[in-house]
């Protein structure tokens, strides 16, 4: 069975890496697909969130990379996937990927949303926090990929000269 892990991926945690390593484990085939949200303002471009991942799994064989601004759904039926898998972290996520869940099986009922849980020690993170304590100069070694952590200070040292 085939599988795609959707998200924003604004940048990729250690959290989220986790979650891909467990899933492509478990799954014949998993795409991951940054994405484009009209709704959240992203840091990173499609390309950019794309590249990060990209770097992070090269050594995955079972994993594929792709972007998608169309509903999830859709991309599901085109790529042939059965299952949509989903991290959870706290009790915080749930109402959120709950009603995602049902809204996908309403427009797919073919579908089904398989929640993974997070592991413990990725537990508090987030891409917001990361770039949070990123912005204030924090150190983000352990939270993400060592490629995500370089280009996510560059992309902040940009920023800061855009603001000049
Ligand atoms: O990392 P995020 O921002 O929590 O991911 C949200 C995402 C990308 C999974 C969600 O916004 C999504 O599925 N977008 C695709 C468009 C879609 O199908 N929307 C209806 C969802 S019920």
């Amino acid at each position: 069975m085939k599988a795609v892990y959707p998200g924003s991926f604004d940048p990729l945690t250690n959290g989220h890496l986790d979650i891909i390593r467990r899933a492509a484990k478990s799954f014949e085939h998993l795409f991951v697909v940054v994405f484009d949200n009209s709704a959240k303002k992203c840091l990173f471009s499609v390309e950019e969130r794309i590249a990060m991942i990209s770097e992070a799994v090269s050594d995955i064989p079972n994993v594929t990379v792709d972007s998608s601004s169309g509903l999830l759904v859709e991309y599901a039926k085109k790529r042939g996937v059965g299952v949509i898998v989903k991290g959870l972290r706290a009790v915080s996520d749930f109402d959120y990927e709950f009603k995602m869940a049902l809204m996908n099986k309403k427009l797919a009922p073919e579908l089904e949303t398989f929640f993974m849980m997070t592991s413990l020690k990725y537990l508090y993170l987030s891409s917001s926090l990361v770039k949070e304590v990123a912005s204030y100069g924090g150190c983000i070694r352990d939270l993400v990929p060592p490629t995500v952590e370089a280009r996510l200070f560059n992309k902040l040292k940009e920023k800061s000269g855009d603001d000049i």
